[in-house]
């Protein structure tokens, strides 16, 4: 059967709905005392694909992670995690809802004095009543994924920044969450290290089957990984689509910030700290 084609030209196979959405913001607000960090929020991650949200440094993209997580609460709006809303739950609700998210921080957060293998296996062990036996074997099928089984008996600083880095995501699968999160996993690595993680995360996403949202502000890296884009620009959502949808998008700054050019209505200071929060009217072409 030839799949429906919509007016956007997505099928859909590629238009994410709501239902099958493992994450959805609707209208989330966050400020911090007078400082307007996101306004009017919306998007829904789709199940089984590669999210990105993209936006210059100090947009909220970090705030935007920890609302996901609960461990920062909208001041408006609400997130649902596979339908459910997370704002009214009870702390031992919310902590079976974190269950589902594997993290990978933007240092790794690796411990610095256990060393690859204990790493890897520690939310193995305070998380389950696994036999010794059997979380060998889980760590080293994620070792293997990664490319780390002829290194997990050293201690994060005796390896490179991309192999801690690889640690870190073999941590953060070693639940076999349903959904990881990523909050700018290329950052400290240089551009070859980082093409050389995106094709683990490419690969452990298609192996995984797992929903990977990325939060970062490197585009030639998002290109590689991600099916969905969403941009964050002076607090808002600018748009949010399939990566075809935003490469054709003439919106001036998803223009803009795709391509990187100096040229065009994101400022060098907007590259660097926040701008005032944009009225929505102002904003060239909604999704
Ligand atoms: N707990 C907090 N209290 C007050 N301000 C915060 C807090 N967390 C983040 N911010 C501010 O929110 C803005 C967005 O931060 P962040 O989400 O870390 O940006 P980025 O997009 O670089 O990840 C920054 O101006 C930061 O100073
Ligand atoms: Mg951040």
């Amino acid at each position: 059967m030839r799949p429906v084609r919509h007016r956007s030209g997505e099928t859909d196979a590629q238009r994410p709905t709501p239902g099958d959405a493992v994450i959805s913001l609707r209208g989330v607000s966050k400020w911090f005392g007078s400082t307007t960090i996101l306004k009017d929020v919306t998007f829904d991650v789709p199940r089984g694909k590669t999210t990105a949200i993209l936006g210059p440094s100090g947009t909220g993209k970090s705030v935007l992670l920890k609302n996901i997580i609960g461990l920062l609460r909208p001041d408006e709006g609400e997130i649902l995690v596979d339908g459910e809303a997370i704002g009214p739950m009870s702390e031992r609700d919310l902590f079976r809802v974190r269950r589902k998210f594997g993290v990978l921080f933007q240092d790794g957060a690796l411990f610095g004095s256990m060393n690859l293998y204990e790493n890897i296996a520690f939310p193995l062990r305070e998380h389950t009543r696994k036999s010794e036996r059997e979380i060998r074997t889980i760590v080293h099928r994620q070792a293997e994924l990664v490319g780390l089984v002829d290194h997990l008996g050293k201690l994060p600083g005796e390896v490179s920044g991309g192999m801690k880095k690889r640690a870190g995501l073999a941590r953060a699968m070693v639940l076999d969450p349903e959904i990881v999160l990523f909050d700018e996993p290329d950052s400290g690595l240089d551009p070859v290290r980082v093409a050389h993680l995106d094709e683990l995360v490419v690969t452990a996403q298609r192996e995984t089957g797992a929903t990977f949202f990325i939060i970062t502000h490197n585009i030639p890296s998002v290109m590689r990984t991600a099916d969905y884009l969403g941009l964050l620009f002076r607090s808002r959502l600018v748009r949010f689509g399939s990566k075809e949808d935003m490469r054709a998008s003439d919106n001036p700054v998803i223009e803009q910030f795709l391509s990187g050019k100096a040229d065009g209505p994101i400022g060098m200071d907007e590259m660097a700290e926040r701008g005032d929060p944009l009225p929505s009217q102002e904003l060239p072409v909604t999704a």
